[in-house]
């Protein structure tokens, strides 16, 4: 049986609202330095689409933060790789995820980014997931909300796989359970 997934958010609905958020980002950020550090890898595809929609100057980095591995459940423990290399001091940071699901990876990340000194940190994450158990985390750009469920597509993956589809899926994987 293969895993079997369910359109939850379309890739005409993404593209509309990553234009709302590019909007909001320029209005917020007009004469500033601005830096988006990416989160690799769920969040390069949204990443690559927002960047192409703000019209004003910023420049890139990247950080690697993982607590899935190959799992469909966080693991509660998250890696950060990279972020001590950043050169953020002074500027105002926007962190560019793909889904910030129990907080975890966004709280650690948070905390690791603001020891380097940036003027402001603010989030932007295209998905929201509503978990019970979730550390609060702030977001000031969001692209949707969705239920507690496991989702990929536009960029997010399950065991590297569907990272490639256009819009946003949710996965039943074929040994049940999502
Ligand atoms: P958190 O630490 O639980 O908030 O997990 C955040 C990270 O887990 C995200 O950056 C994603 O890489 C990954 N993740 C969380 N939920 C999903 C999902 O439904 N599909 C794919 N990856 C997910």
């Amino acid at each position: 049986m293969a895993d079997s997934l369910r359109p939850l958010i379309s890739a005409r609905r993404i593209r509309k609202r990553v234009a709302e958020l590019a909007r909001q980002i320029e209005e917020d950020h007009r004469g500033a330095p601005l830096t988006l550090v990416i989160v690799l890898k769920g969040a390069t595809i949204f990443a690559a689409d927002l960047m192409r929609q703000i019209g004003i100057p910023f420049v890139i980095d990247f950080v690697r933060a993982s607590s899935y591995g190959k799992a469909a459940r966080s693991s509660g423990a998250v890696m950060l790789r990279d972020e001590a290399l950043l050169d953020i001091a002074g500027h105002h940071v926007i962190v560019v995820e793909d889904i910030v699901d129990t907080g975890l990876t966004m709280a650690a990340l948070l905390a690791a980014l603001r020891q380097l000194g940036p003027t402001s940190l603010d989030v932007c994450t295209l998905l929201h997931k509503h978990v019970a158990a979730a550390r609060p985390v702030e977001i000031r750009y969001k692209g949707f909300d969705i239920p507690d469920k496991f989702v990929v597509g536009y960029g997010m993956d399950y065991a590297e796989r569907y990272r490639s589809l256009p819009g946003v899926y949710r996965l039943i994987p074929k040994s049940g359970g999502g």
